[in-house]
């Protein structure tokens, strides 16, 4: 089925509902491939970590590949040296987006540098991650999002490949998210960077499987879920930084 996405009343559950359907047969390289031809105002949301599948699938098929990266101002050297050597490797330009000085400013000097181990991640990361997005989010008409069900048995099982992203969403104006690698397993993405020689994160290396900012994230043992590596202090329930909220 097609949709035209210019016509916002084309973009009803149902019809993204059916779309879903459809795409989840394809493969992340042709789900991908259909967003980019869709939509002009699309950007592609790059954590650092194993999400640069979507940069090696995507640096052929559009030119310039719209990528962005929210610097929280935490991540690991490995990090911010992976982004850069990403950027070298295919060519790209990468938008770094920084949270609001003053509200960080603010945060900082009330609650200091490591609140979140007292009072849990959601104010730390709304300023640094959730916000600066939204700022993002509010001039594109979809985003892309590597995003997997394997991820998180508790929070992301459901994941599509398609969806209506409600909470940043506005009025009749809404937002299309796209998550390619939905239904790819961890294994999956990793044959896929290896096959095709994409450069990784260091901290791959040393044990670490997803990646976040360095005070909340750490490696995990053999056998133990990738998610247990992140906000480990917290419950399972409430690893999730906002970034991928329903509504
Ligand atoms: S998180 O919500 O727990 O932080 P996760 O690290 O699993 O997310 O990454 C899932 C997807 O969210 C990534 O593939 C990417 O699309 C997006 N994402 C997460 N962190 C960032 C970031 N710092 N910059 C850009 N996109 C990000
Ligand atoms: Fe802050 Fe940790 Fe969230 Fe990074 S992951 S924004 S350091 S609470």
């Amino acid at each position: 089925m097609t949709i035209d996405f210019k016509d916002p009343s084309h973009i009803t559950q149902e019809a993204i509902a059916q779309l879903n359907q459809e795409l989840a047969e394809k493969s992340p390289r042709q789900i991908l491939k259909f967003a980019l031809s869709q939509f002009d105002s699309i950007g592609i949301s790059f954590s650092g970590s194993e999400d640069v599948c979507l940069i090696e699938m995507g640096h052929k098929l559009r030119s310039p590949l719209p990528v962005f990266s929210l610097d929280t101002g935490r991540l690991h050297p490995e990090t911010y040296q992976f982004i850069e050597r990403v950027r070298e490797h295919y060519g790209i330009d990468i938008e770094i987006l920084s949270p609001d000085a003053q509200q960080l400013q603010d945060f900082v000097k009330k609650k200091g540098l490591f609140s979140f181990y007292q009072d849990g991640h959601k104010e730390c990361c709304g300023i640094r991650k959730v916000a600066p997005l939204r700022n993002k989010l509010s001039g594109l008409s979809a985003w892309i999002t590597g995003q997997r069900k394997d991820q998180s048995p508790s929070t992301r099982s459901e994941v599509p490949v398609i969806e209506i992203d409600e909470a940043n969403s506005q009025g009749d104006r809404k937002l299309i998210k796209f998550n390619p690698l939905a239904n790819w397993s961890s294994k999956e993405v990793w044959d896929y960077i290896r096959l095709s020689e994409a450069p990784y994160n260091a901290l791959h290396e040393k044990g670490f499987v997803s990646i976040g900012c360095e005070p909340c994230t750490r490696p995990v043992l053999p056998n133990q879920h990738e998610r247990e590596g992140r906000w480990w202090w917290e419950e399972e329930t409430q690893k999730e930084c906002g970034l991928h909220v329903k509504e």
